[in-house]
């Protein structure tokens, strides 16, 4: 091993990589999470010093103080917000990802890891149905990957329509994700609500009605967003009849499938998503139900010359570069990019898709096992047919603080995590399910607490 300046302590590495491996294995999985910050600021007081306190000493610290003031994301029991279920190969293959320090923003720099992550996007391309030479990057997260392709859409439309309206405007339904309103702000466009159905889908009657209600902003939509699995009620729009309204109105269609889109790789999912391939961009985090780790979200475009033209970033020292190579840092609001797609490619190279498909349905099968069973319980109340694996209940009888009170103390307890969330102004249960290895049964005694 060469000298190193900060030297690399074998026994270290192995004490650290030994953690990682039975970690990986799943063998101490904190679901119980946060503390007060004082008592971990006191706990971790002192480990930022002139001389160090060692890799022994901090590994400790990382050990017993604070991971176990983490929410494990891949428990089987959390079924709160979205939560993950990386497999084993994602894992520890992130190791060597980090390992192999690839920059990968720039195709002189990291053209294998390039080439595999397109790869791996290419297969979430022709899953969708995107022509061949659609491409895209992966980016850090579902928020950062909507934002690009907004920007994207607002690049696309400031050069194609003649004269520029007063505002520019995004359409889209109040279901829409959080970070959909925050790319609005963040762009200073504003926000064309749609009404969708009782449950929020978005249909081309919907965008009709919208539009001629509010003619000053429908002259500036540059994008209309549709979801496949809105957070909350994990609802999936009528992606036909948008696209029907977005070819009409000569509008980029962006897709919004940071949690549900995953589902696509399963046959009897994708056959319900037709005029997915109509649209102009869309986005899938790995790291919530294609089995990665944080932080990795896949943004794909119909056609890339748009993406390049509204991102690629021009300076003297980035002059040498390349252009005609595939450049990520070319399709997103970044240049430095760690190469996050890698674990994804990693686990499908050794699982294969097939596998995919099936954990996917698995996780399908558990939801419907689990609304059977909310179904024969009395205490509890359905509130709609899921369209993916989000599920919303009622508790009947209970308070909102009731509600509250039970969650924090499933959560205390390192039970489960089913956190209430408020849809249609009421609280209410809420769980999604992503982890293949979550079990109805188990799930049905946590609810039968609530007796
Ligand atoms: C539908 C949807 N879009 C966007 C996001 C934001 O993704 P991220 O948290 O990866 O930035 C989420 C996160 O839950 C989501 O569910």
């Amino acid at each position: 091993m060469s000298e190193h300046f900060f030297p690399a302590d074998e026994i270290l590495l192995d004490s650290v990589i030994d953690w990682s491996y039975r970690r990986i294995l799943g063998g101490e999985d904190p679901l119980t999470g946060a503390r007060p910050a004082s008592e971990l600021a006191a706990e971790l007081e002192g480990s930022i010093s002139a001389e160090g306190i060692g890799g022994r000493a901090a590994l400790k610290q990382w050990a017993e103080t604070i991971v176990p003031a983490t929410r494990a994301m891949g428990d089987p029991m959390n079924l709160a917000f979205v939560p993950a279920a990386p497999t084993a190969a994602a894992l520890t293959f992130d190791l060597a990802v980090s390992s192999a320090q690839i920059m990968g923003g720039l195709w002189e720099t990291g053209a294998g890891a390039i080439a595999a992550e397109n790869q791996t996007l290419r297969w979430l391309a022709d899953l969708a149905g995107f022509p061949a030479d659609a491409g895209g990057v992966f980016v850090s997260g579902g928020t950062v990957g909507n934002l690009s392709a907004l920007v994207a859409a607002r690049h696309a439309a400031s050069h194609s329509r003649d004269g520029r309206p007063q505002r520019w405007a995004i359409a889209a339904s109040r279901a829409v994700h959080s970070s959909i309103t925050n790319a609005a702000r963040v762009m200073d466009v504003d926000v064309l609500w749609v009404d969708g159905d009782a449950e929020g889908r978005l249909s081309r009657e919907a965008l009709d009605a919208a539009f001629a209600a509010q003619p000053e902003q429908a002259d500036g939509v540059i994008a209309v967003v549709a979801n496949v699995g809105a957070t909350n009620a994990g609802i999936v729009d009528r992606l036909d009849s948008v696209a029907d309204f977005c070819d009409h109105a000569g509008v980029w269609l962006h897709i919004d499938g940071a949690y549900g889109l995953a589902a696509m790789a399963s046959p009897k999912v994708r056959a319900g998503l037709a005029g997915l391939e109509r649209a102009d961009s869309f986005v899938v985090d790995p790291h919530k139900w294609l089995f990665a780790p944080y932080d990795c979200c896949a943004l794909v475009y119909r056609d890339p010359a748009q993406s390049a033209s509204a991102h690629s970033q021009h300076a003297g020292y980035l002059e040498q570069i390349d252009r005609e190579v595939w450049n990520p840092s070319d399709h997103a609001i970044h240049l430095s990019r760690r190469v996050r797609g890698l674990p994804l490619w990693f686990s499908l190279a050794t699982y294969g898709t097939d596998h995919y498909a099936a954990a996917i349905e698995k996780a399908l099968t558990t939801t419907h096992e689990v609304i059977d069973g909310i179904r024969e319980r009395d205490h509890l109340d359905l509130v709609m047919e899921p369209d993916l694996s989000v599920v919303l209940f009622r508790r009947l009888g209970w308070s909102e603080k009731q509600m509250t009170e039970w969650s924090d103390c499933a959560a205390r307890d390192g039970v489960a995590l089913i956190v209430p969330t408020r849809w249609h102004d009421e609280l209410m249960f809420r769980m999604c399910f992503v982890n293949p290895r979550t079990r109805s049964e188990r799930v049905l005694r946590v609810l039968d607490t609530m007796m």
